[in-house]
């Protein structure tokens, strides 16, 4: 069969916060000896332990997988990215057009349907929206993905030289890998109804803050305490079916203690750390793993 992956890895298409690349082969290890029948990752993000699934396992397994992210302009350019690449390839090249003809700004105004002095101007959509995140994702500041209370992506332009907006390879290789469009879902986390006894299940959501300031307490965010909880208890529900779990999150004393039921182990990104042998002073993260693979 044809190496997809080759020698060269599949880049994340996008910088996303919480990007997961350094504590991959941590988590690894706890699914390396699965045979799992299907994989289901409901906080996809950035994705990048989908594509170390796929390469654990065989790209096969892409044919059953899901995919979830609550984000909807993250799901559309990988639906976009799966049906078009073509498109998105051309389009992210117009794009960077504009981008040095007028600025970050104008294209930003499109992406928003609004421009700064609030007039409303015609609002890219389709394969043209899900290329303008591509090109916003790359040149902001930080690779930020933030809206304002109206839902305005409101990220400034970040201190990029030569951005480079698209690696035509290795979007076509990404479409390739990535699952088939009814798979790729944009729903709450719990709302996945195909989970099944022998599936493997990850779940990477917002994490909870660290230091849980008083300000935080009063705070209702959209994942805070209760959402937190809410995925605890499915987590379990799904644990009891013989699913095959792992969570990640911060190592903050309320994590711990909502999930005091289970396996929680420590793992020290690597970013925080210069080598695995001087893990002091350093905050790890947490990995709750379910009860199957403890027990395979
Ligand atoms: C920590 S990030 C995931 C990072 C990802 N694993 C990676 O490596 O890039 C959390 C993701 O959860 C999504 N999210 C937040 N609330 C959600 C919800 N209620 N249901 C599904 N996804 C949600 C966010 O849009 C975000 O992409």
């Amino acid at each position: 069969m044809f190496d997809l992956f080759g020698d060269i890895e599949v880049k994340p298409i996008l910088k996303w916060v919480g990007g997961k690349r350094e504590l991959i082969p941590d988590i690894r290890e706890y699914y390396k000896n699965l045979k799992p029948n299907k994989y289901i990752e409901p906080f996809f993000g950035g994705g990048s332990v989908y594509f170390d699934i796929l390469k654990t396992f065989g790209v096969e397994l892409k044919e059953t997988s899901i995919i979830n992210d609550v984000n909807t302009d993250l799901i559309e350019m990988y639906k976009n990215i799966k049906s078009s690449p073509n498109e998105i390839i051309k389009y992210c090249k117009e794009l960077e057009k504009d981008y040095y003809k007028y600025d970050y700004y104008h294209i930003r105004d499109r992406f928003n349907g609004i421009d700064r002095d609030k007039n409303q101007v015609e609002r890219y959509e389709g394969v043209v929206r899900s290329s303008s995140l591509i090109l916003l994702n790359r040149t902001c500041f930080n690779g930020l993905y933030r809206v304002n209370s109206k839902g305005l992506f409101n990220v400034p332009k970040g201190n990029y030289k030569n951005p480079r907006i698209v690696d035509e390879e290795n979007l076509h290789k990404l479409s390739s890998l990535l699952p088939k469009i009814e798979n790729i879902r944009n729903t709450q986390f719990d709302n996945i109804e195909e989970i099944e006894k022998g599936d493997l299940v990850y779940f990477d959501p917002p994490y909870h803050p660290l230091n849980e300031t008083s300000s935080f307490t009063s705070y209702s965010g959209s994942f805070g305490r209760k959402e937190q909880i809410r995925l605890r208890d499915y987590f379990k529900k799904l644990n009891d079916k013989g699913v095959n779990v792992i969570l990640s999150n911060s190592s903050s004393p309320f994590i711990k203690e909502i999930y005091n039921e289970f396996n929680v182990v420590e793992v020290y990104c690597s970013r925080n750390i210069n080598s695995k042998s001087n893990k002091r002073g350093k905050i790890p993260e947490f990995l709750v793993i379910g009860d199957e693979i403890l027990n395979q």
